[in-house]
C-alpha cells in the first residue's frame, strides 16, 4: 500500500524534493512506495520544471493538510506563517510532518511537539539544520547514549562564505557581502544570516536534542559578523586563528535551581585556532562538532544548503516515517490499531521542560580585543592595570603599528568571566588614553 505525500511549497527545496520522489532508480526501494498526492503552490501559472500532471497542483494548501488520504505532509514553504498553522493543522488531522523550517521549529517547537505527541504523529526536521548533513538523526539515535558536553557548529553557509572570502582576499565585510549578493550566495535581505539569527535557530534546535530539553530562543545570544573587519582577520591570522561564525551549545558544571542542567547557547564570530577541526571548514560548507561521553569528538561536515542536499534530508525523513508505518501497518491486527501506531521514542520528542541557559556575563572564555590609542608612554601599562584590577589575565599583548596615526594594540586574554572582561573594558574607556575599541571577539 502506497504512502501518500502532500508537498507544501515548490521552491528550491520543494523542487529538489520532487526530483528525488519522481526518480527512485537506484535509491532505496521503499521510495517507490511514496506517491506524490498533491503539491501546494502559490500560483498555478508559474512554469514548473517537475513532471507532474496539472491536477496534482493546488493553491489551496489547507486542502492538503486536511485531506484524509494524505499520510505525510512535507512543509518546505519556509517563513513563520502560514507554515506554523499548516503544520499544526496537519498534525491535528493525524498527518506526519517533515519540515525544513528551522525558524518555526526554534520558535514554536513547544507547541508543535506537544500537539504531535498528543496526536501520535512524527514531526521530523533533519533538513532544518545544516541542510544535507545528517546531524538530527545522529543526535537522536546513533549518539543517543552519549552524555553530550558540547555541540559546536558552523551552521550558516552564507556567513562562512563571506568570512572565507574576507580571509582570502583581505576585503571588508560590506564589499564582500555586496559581491555575495550579486553572485546569489547571500539574500537581498541578508539579516537572518549575517546577524546570526539563522544560526541561532539552528543551535537552539541542536541544543534541544543534545541536552534533552526545550530551549527558549530569546535566551540564545545571537551576534553576527557585520562588525568583523579585514584588520581583525589579519591579526587573527598572525596570532594563529581564523574567524568563524560559531554556534555553540555547552553543558556547564552543576545544575540550575530547578535541578535542570545549565547550558550556554550562543552564536558569535569566534577566533578559532587554525589547528581546530572547524578552522578548515570553508566557503559555504557547514560542519558540526559533537563532544560527548563516551564518544569523544565526532564531526559532521558537508553541504548546509541547496536544493539537492536539503531535499536529501527531507526525503530521507519521509522514508523513515514510511518504514515505520509500513512495519506497523503490516503488524497491526485491526484498522483501529493500524491508525494509531505507537510512536518510536527515539524519533518523537520526549522532553517537555525548558533547559536553564546561563547569562552571557557568566560565560568563561578567552577574548581578543583591538584598541586604538594615542601613542604615548604608559598606555600598555595602564591597559594591563585595568585588566589586572578586574582579574583578567592576558595571554598576549602586541602593538603592531599605527593606524590613522593611532597606535593599534591587540590583546588576547586567558579564560575570563565575560562580566569581568566587560568591566575592565568600561574602566579602559573611562581612562581616556584609549581612543576606541574597534573590536572585541571571543576566542575558542
Ligand atoms: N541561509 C542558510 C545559510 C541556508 O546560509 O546557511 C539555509 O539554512
Amino acid at each position: 500500500m502506497a504512502f501518500q505525500v502532500g508537498l507544501l511549497g515548490l521552491g528550491t527545496v520543494g523542487t529538489g524534493t520532487m526530483q528525488i520522489l519522481l526518480d527512485p532508480d537506484q535509491r532505496h526501494p521503499l521510495l517507490r512506495e511514496l506517491e506524490v498526492y498533491r503539491v501546494g503552490v502559490r500560483s498555478l501559472d508559474k512554469p514548473r520544471s517537475v513532471d507532474l500532471p496539472p491536477e496534482k497542483f493546488t493553491t489551496d494548501l489547507e486542502s492538503i493538510v486536511t485531506d484524509p488520504a494524505v499520510d505525510v505532509v512535507i512543509e518546505v514553504i519556509g517563513g513563520l506563517e502560514p507554515a506554523r498553522s499548516l503544520i499544526l493543522q496537519a498534525i491535528a488531522h493525524g498527518k506526519h510532518v517533515v519540515t525544513a523550517n528551522k525558524a518555526v521549529i526554534a520558535r514554536y517547537g513547544d507547541e508543535i511537539f506537544t500537539a504531535a505527541n498528543a496526536a501520535g504523529v512524527y514531526v521530523l526536521l533533519e533538513a532544518a539544520v545544516a541542510g544535507g548533513i545528517p546531524v538530527i538523526e545522529p543526535l537522536k539515535q546513533s549518539l543517543g547514549v552519549n552524555r553530550i558536553q558540547a555541540v559546536t557548529g558552523i551552521v550558516n553557509g552564507t556567513t562562512n562564505y563571506i568570512l572565507t572570502r574576507m580571509q582570502r582576499e583581505g576585503g571588508d565585510f560590506a564589499e564582500i557581502l555586496a559581491d555575495a549578493q550579486r553572485l546569489g550566495y547571500a539574500e537581498a535581505d541578508p539579516t537572518a544570516d549575517v546577524d546570526g539569527l539563522d544560526a541561532g535557530d539552528k543551535i537552539a534546535i541542536l541544543a534541544s536534542l543534545a541536552f534533552n530539553g526545550r530551549i527558549n530562543l530569546e535566551k540564545v545570544h545571537r551576534e553576527g559578523i557585520r562588525s568583523v573587519s579585514a584588520a581583525d582577520i589579519t591579526y587573527a591570522e598572525r596570532l594563529g586563528f581564523v574567524i568563524k561564525l560559531l554556534a555553540i551549545a555547552r553543558r556547564l558544571e552543576g545544575v540550575a535551581a530547578d535541578g535542570q542542567p545549565q547550558l550556554e547557547v550562543r552564536v558569535h564570530p569566534t577566533l578559532v585556532p587554525t589547528t581546530h577541526p572547524l578552522a578548515s571548514v570553508s566557503d559555504v560548507y557547514n560542519a558540526i562538532l559533537i563532544e560527548g561521553d563516551p564518544i569523544g569528538q565526532v564531526m559532521f561536515f558537508g553541504p548546509g544548503a541547496g536544493a539537492g542536499p536539503t531535499a536529501s534530508a527531507v526525503v530521507s525523513d519521509v522514508l523513515n516515517i514510511a518504514a515505520i508505518l509500513k512495519v506497523g501497518r503490516e503488524a497491526a491486527t485491526s484498522d483501529e490499531t493500524r491508525k494509531h501506531l505507537p510512536l518510536d521514542p527515539l524519533l518523537a520528542c520526549s522532553h517537555q521542560h525548558y533547559c536553564a541557559i546561563a547569562p552571557m556575563e557568566d560565560l568563561v572564555t578567552r577574548f581578543y580585543a583591538r584598541f586604538l590609542t594615542h601613542d604615548q608612554p604608559g598606555v600598555i601599562g595602564k591597559l594591563g592595570t585595568c585588566f589586572g584590577d578586574r582579574g583578567v589575565s592576558l595571554e598576549s599583548i602586541v602593538q603592531t603599528g599605527l593606524r590613522d596615526s593611532l597606535a593599534e594594540i591587540v590583546v588576547v586574554t586567558h579564560d575570563v568571566r565575560e562580566g569581568n572582561f566587560r568591566q575592565a573594558l568600561d574602566d579602559i574607556r573611562a581612562m581616556g588614553a584609549v581612543e576606541s575599541i574597534p573590536s572585541v571577539l571571543r576566542v575558542l
